[in-house]
């Protein structure tokens, strides 16, 4: 007979800065310089379509490309008061020779750049309306590849895909609900995170995007992944329940690069929060810096420009501090973590926010625990009073305290601090206690320190012959 034991971090109990540490990248700084040519070439391809465009175009330019317009002359002043780079205020005077150079180094660089220039070569004809933007998109499936292969999207995705793992792990069964899930691009990110050679970590996932032409090129390319997928429209800004969705059915909620393509935030964010359950997760990835390439592209299409508020007129995303006050104000904690896709300030504007679902009533707690220690080893008295002061705190109920000696646990949800203070005693008498502890006790958390991962007291490892876990019923 063999035995695996699976080590992982408690994730609701670990500090954020902590989780935050786990999911931080730093990029090269060829990729930085990538990024600083990419804002510059996109400087030139507007300030040549401002050039071009004559007041009759202005006059009758559909309204999304007014709004990118604005867009467009606010990025031209910008420059002028070095707001996009040191020294942006003289970008306008380099000669046609540089500008064109910066524009091909920029079209080579990789996908996004790529796409960048296809759009920006394009922006006479687009905004004219003799040229469709998703058409040069979709050539080449340079959008879908977007959304796969970007950098800065790819690595907030493996952000969302590590969070919801470890959420998993302390919940195996938990159902997710993804939003705008459109090309995959987080979704496979997931499910990768989310299988071992155990299987899957998880009990249901719905993929759903509000435009049902992703369903089925999802569904083949899901199908391998196995039968715990479903696939569904999902309109994230209309009645989730007359869409046929159920009302705090989710434990986790994934949105990748979604919710900032509607209209009005709140309203968004009061349907994501009536689909979760009290106290479960929202994993969500969106631009929280201005990206100057990301909205050159995107802002040749209506969906870029839908937002209704006045703080996202110039563009759909929000600063995290926009996205923590829409969050508490729908029913959320705000944002708990924030992860920017790379350390590198200058370079980073995809963040990977974790929120919870805060429970319209806080929740009562009928009984009390009793804190049961071992008179062999007991723990500090500070400490374990401000164990107590915790334990009312986040429950407002007070722990009765116990020695384990004669202590009758039947029915009793227990917390027994075994060797913080040393080596928890094994005689037969302390034995027979623990096995009374164990037996009787309606559950335990056994709390014990350095047992196994450094080993310090390798006799405290025992409470391992004594427990069996299972993940639905819990230790
Ligand atoms: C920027 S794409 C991101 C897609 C996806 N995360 C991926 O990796 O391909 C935005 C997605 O949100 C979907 N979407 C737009 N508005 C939506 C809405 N109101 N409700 C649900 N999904 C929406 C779009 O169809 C699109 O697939």
């Amino acid at each position: 007979m063999s035995c695996v034991n699976d080590w992982t971090r408690s994730f609701s109990l670990s500090e954020t800065a902590s989780i935050k540490d786990t999911l931080k990248h730093t990029v090269s700084a060829d990729e930085e310089a990538v990024g600083k040519d990419l804002i510059r070439a996109s400087f030139y391809l507007v300030h040549e379509a401002l050039s071009q465009l004559t007041p009759e175009d202005i006059e009758i330019l559909e309204w999304h490309h007014r709004r990118y317009y604005d867009w467009m002359l606010d990025l031209k002043q910008k420059a002028t008061t070095n707001e996009l780079a040191p020294k942006s205020d003289r970008w306008a005077q380099a000669s046609e020779g540089t500008r064109h150079l910066l524009i091909d180094k920029a079209e080579k660089s990789g996908i996004t750049g790529e796409l960048t220039v296809r759009i920006g070569k394009n922006l006479l004809p687009i905004m004219r309306r003799e040229t469709a933007p998703l058409e040069l998109m979709l050539e080449g499936g340079l959008l879908t590849r977007i959304y796969q292969q970007q950098e800065h999207i790819s690595r907030a995705a493996v952000s969302a895909a590590k969070l919801i793992r470890a959420i998993a792990d302390e919940n195996p069964e938990i159902q997710i609900l993804e939003i705008g899930a459109g090309t995959e691009g987080a979704t496979i990110p997931m499910l990768e995170a989310l299988y071992s050679t155990k299987g899957p970590h998880f009990k249901h996932l719905d993929f759903t995007d509000i435009s049902p032409g992703f369903l089925q090129s999802a569904r083949e390319r899901l199908s391998h992944w196995g039968g715990a997928i479903s696939f569904s429209t999902l309109d994230i800004e209309k009645d989730v329940e007359e869409q046929g969705f159920r009302l705090g059915s989710y434990d986790v909620i994934l949105a990748v690069l979604v919710l900032h393509a509607t209209k009005n935030m709140e309203k968004t964010m009061t349907n994501v929060r009536k689909l979760l359950k009290d106290g479960s997760k929202l994993v969500l990835v969106e631009t929280a810096l201005e990206c100057i390439d990301v909205s050159l592209i995107f802002g040749s299409l209506p969906g870029w420009w839908l937002s209704e508020e006045l703080e996202r007129k110039l563009s759909p995303n929000m600063p995290l501090s926009a996205w923590n006050k829409v969050l508490r104000r729908t029913g959320f904690s705000g944002t708990d973590l924030d992860v920017w896709d790379c350390e590198n300030e200058q370079h980073r504007y995809t963040c990977c926010i974790l929120s919870t679902a805060t429970p319209s009533q806080p929740p009562v707690f009928e009984r009390s625990a009793t804190i049961v220690y071992s008179s062999d080893s007991p723990p500090s008295s500070d400490w374990t009073l401000s164990l107590m002061e915790r334990i009312v705190h986040e429950t407002s109920v007070t722990p009765a305290l116990s020695d384990l000696k004669g202590f009758d646990a039947t029915g009793k949800v227990c917390i027994f601090l075994s060797g913080l203070n040393g080596a928890q005693s094994y005689d037969e008498e302390s034995f027979n206690h623990i096995k009374a502890l164990l037996t009787k006790s309606r559950s335990v958390l056994w709390v014990t320190i350095g047992s196994t991962m450094d080993c310090r007291i390798p006799e405290n490892a025992i409470h391992f012959r004594y427990n069996t876990y299972s993940p639905t019923r819990g230790h």
